[in-house]
């Protein structure tokens, strides 16, 4: 978690940091801080909670410089406040350092140090990296910012600046994303390409172990041995305003209604439906390897998770290949069966979550072949994974993932197909209906956004109750969990999403007559079961909202509220069915006043376990 920015330039350095942090609140705005170097002194702002609180901070008393690192911080390593936010210094006020990440042997490091009569400030394990590396600096910042890294365990990203070399950012990454911004006359870092995007196309995107030095014109990568590295510069293409609100009251809504785009862009030259095509060029596994494949693991956490679970029965009735889907905490310690004829598909908007890439790692270790869902490009699951099939939904900014959902089931469901494709497994004629259901997707969900005032409605109506429950069946059930996640985190209200089936086994004793109960009945094989279990909530007094399909004319009849999505086939359906419920938690969250696009306790990016 934690998000970092530096800047070296002609520029106020001041300015370019926090207009960086900004893009980055996301991942963490428990405080905020940022340091420069004028005048052969340092000087640091530092505040507790948003970022507006720091910079409230600076127009009180005012900085300027043309070098600068900032921060913004999501606590692990002690209370947000003030003396725990970043930058920390040595006590000499000569070294200054922000960091993401996790140091695993700080406490006895830190009392390494206190018995060398060292005193520390804060809380935080990241202020005993700054004492280290104080202690090793005897020439250069570079070589004391590598003796101290030899000593750390743990994961970091790293911007150092020392008052004694005021020309030059050092920076380091081990297993926390950091960016190299390679600019003409200036040059920047960040934890993520949003944070640069209005400043630099060209980036650098630094492996583990690298450790670089940033004058305003030069830009020199090494390893903790010193030996020099050569990393590729990659063109981004993103484009600028896709990180900007765009006139959406919040990020959130912006990203919902992007989703027509998001999800051609995803699919976009890798689906031929009227030749029966799939194309993902990406992904190198010949039809023989598909074949050799015994089982599939899909592991993620939280939202991506929930993408797995419906993945699930497209590997299965697309691909026939048994398919589980675990939790990627769970998954990593509970010694899964692993063999090379193990497929193991991680998915994580981030590219960054720390279990999911552990997860990954075991997998590896295990000799499965890898294959990664991501988002975001460069990131170090997508680098890690033997394959990758990129989401192509530009940033998501908002904390609850909407996007980047239907994004992973776009992706999921074309690899399905593909591998279906490869073990011919499905007919010709099935494989376009398949292909053409999706190719459908975007005109269909434009239309639902176009007249989706009803959600408004009905969030308006049912956002002072105090429970929810959200019902789905079969490859809906997924989506009641993810329902029920989106209104949870937004609104902090509590919601159980539940398995319809299952009701009668204890959940249908919560319902009364003041329990909104959400339930997906769209067309599919088991319309008629839900429909049933629908029937039961409302005979316990239930308030039953009911997502529907368009040509269902007779549930307008049965006294429910009904929020209408456009007919597709079930396999595509839960990506339809979730945009009702993405905008009902939106809207329920606004409704309450809650902060939308940066919840209260969460972070966009858990970068730790
Ligand atoms: C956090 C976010 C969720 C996200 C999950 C997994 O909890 O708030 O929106 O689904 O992390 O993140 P990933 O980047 O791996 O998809």
């Amino acid at each position: 978690m934690c998000g970092i920015v530096g800047y070296i330039g002609k520029k106020n350095a001041v300015d370019v940091v926090l207009d960086g942090l900004k893009k980055l609140e996301y991942r963490g705005y428990d405080s905020s801080g940022i340091a420069v170097v004028k005048d052969g002194r340092l000087q640091i702002r530092r505040s507790v909670g948003k970022l507006k609180n720091l910079e409230e901070n600076i127009e009180k008393r005012p900085l300027k410089a043309n070098i600068s690192i900032g921060h913004t911080r999501w606590a692990t390593h002690g209370k947000p406040s003030e003396e725990n936010a970043h930058p920390h210094t040595d006590p000499t006020k000569s070294i200054v350092i922000v960091h993401n990440g996790i140091v695993e042997n700080y406490a006895e490091l830190k009392s390494g140090l206190e018995k060398e009569g060292k005193e520390f400030k804060s809380e935080t394990d990241t202020e005993v990296i700054a004492h280290l590396i104080k202690k090793y600096y005897k020439d250069t910042l570079h070589c004391a910012v590598r003796k101290t890294l030899k000593e750390i365990r743990g994961s970091y990203a790293l911007g150092v600046i020392c008052k004694d070399e005021p020309n030059k950012i050092v920076c380091a990454r081990q297993d926390a994303p950091l960016i190299i911004g390679v600019g003409k006359g200036e040059n920047f870092l960040a934890s993520d390409i949003s944070a640069l995007l209005s400043y630099a196309r060209d980036m650098i995107f630094l492996e583990n172990g690298d450790i670089a030095e940033l004058t305003s014109d030069k830009i020199i990568i090494t390893d903790t041995e010193n030996n020099v590295k050569n990393r590729e510069v990659k063109n981004i293409k993103w484009d600028c305003v896709q990180a900007e609100k765009e006139g959406y009251k919040h990020f959130m809504l912006k990203e919902i209604y992007e989703q027509p785009r998001t999800i051609e862009d995803t699919f976009r030259g890798r689906i031929y439906p009227d030749e029966g095509r799939v194309y993902i060029e990406e992904v190198k596994l010949s039809k023989e390897d598909v074949k050799n494949i015994s089982n599939v693991y899909i592991v993620a956490c939280g939202t991506a998770y929930h993408s797995g679970l419906v993945s699930k029965f497209l590997f299965e009735n697309f691909a026939k290949i048994p398919t589980e889907v675990d939790i990627a905490s769970e998954f990593r310690y509970r010694e899964p069966i692993l063999n090379e004829k193990t497929l193991v598909i991680v998915v994580s908007q981030s590219g960054e979550t720390a279990d999911t890439l552990a997860a990954l790692r075991l997998a590896k270790s295990k000799g499965c072949v890898t294959l990664a869902v991501c988002n975001v490009v460069g990131s170090s699951i997508s680098r890690e994974a033997d394959h990758v099939v990129y989401t192509r939904c530009g940033p998501e900014i908002g904390v609850a993932s909407t996007k980047a959902f239907t994004g992973q089931l776009t992706a999921l469901y074309i690899l399905a197909l593909d591998w279906a494709r490869k073990k011919e497994s499905l007919s010709k004629e099935k494989l376009k209906k398949y292909l053409k259901e999706l190719w459908e997707v975007p005109v269909k969900i434009g239309n639902f956004l176009k007249q989706a005032e009803n959600v408004y409605e009905v969030a308006k109506k049912f956002a002072h109750k105090k429970d929810f429950l959200y019902l789905g069946r079969h490859i809906n059930y997924s989506i009641a969990l993810e329902g029920a996640l989106k209104l949870k985190e937004l609104s902090y209200i509590h919601a159980e999403g539940y398995a319809a089936g299952e009701m009668k086994h204890g959940p249908i004793a919560l319902i009364d007559d003041d329990m909104p109960v959400v339930s997906i009945a769209v067309k599919s094989r088991i319309y008629e079961k839900i429909n049933s279990n629908i029937e039961e909530a409302k005979a316990r007094g239930g308030i039953i909202i009911v997502i529907a399909s368009e040509s269902d004319k007779a549930i307008a009849d049965k006294g429910y509220s009904v929020i209408y999505v456009p007919d597709c086939d079930e396999f595509v359906s839960p990506i339809l069915s979730v945009i009702p419920l993405q905008l009902l938690a939106y809207y329920v969250s606004v409704a309450l006043g809650c902060d939308v696009d940066q919840p209260r306790n969460l972070a966009k990016s858990v970068t730790v376990e």
